[in-house]
């Protein structure tokens, strides 16, 4: 299951990710909004989001204008690691090695179908556990 988020800084692109994701990708993807231009706050969409993510073992997608705003606010939640990428590559090594369950886009700064391609990269991508295991849990000790 996935949870999309952003703010009215955003929106344009989680709309737009959000349809590619119900209907080419077909997987289930629930928004937790916001749902107008009106202006919002995104540590709190990032709160509402990540909350989802804990509680169903699940991935989330957050978008605010930069990516940067909600995913700073994402990883200080325990449990949730968020990349901020703006490439397939990254996309995909955040799940491969750092076992990212939160994705960040910037909605004014990466367009619509380079957005898409991220997004189909770092959901097709499984964690690779190992050597990078250990390494994800010492990022998590750093919370304690
Ligand atoms: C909102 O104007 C903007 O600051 C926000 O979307 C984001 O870019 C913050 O990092």
């Amino acid at each position: 299951m996935i949870f999309i988020g952003s703010d009215h800084g955003g929106l344009e692109l989680k709309n737009e990710v959000l349809q590619y994701i119900k209907n080419e990708l077909k997987e289930e993807i629930i928004d937790k909004g916001c749902y107008s231009k009106d202006s919002v706050d995104y540590p709190d969409i990032a709160k509402d989001v990540c909350s989802d993510v804990l509680k169903n073992n699940a991935i989330g997608i957050l978008i605010c204008g930069t990516g940067i705003g909600i995913s700073i606010a994402a990883n200080k939640i325990d449990g949730i690691r968020c990349a901020l990428c703006s490439e397939e590559y990254s996309a995909s090594m955040a799940k491969r090695h750092n076992n990212a369950n939160v994705l960040a886009l910037g909605g004014r700064t990466i367009g619509a179908e380079l957005a898409k391609s991220i997004v189909k990269s770092f959901l097709q991508s499984q964690f690779e556990g190992g050597r990078h295991e250990k390494r994800v849990n010492k990022i998590m000790d750093l919370q304690k």
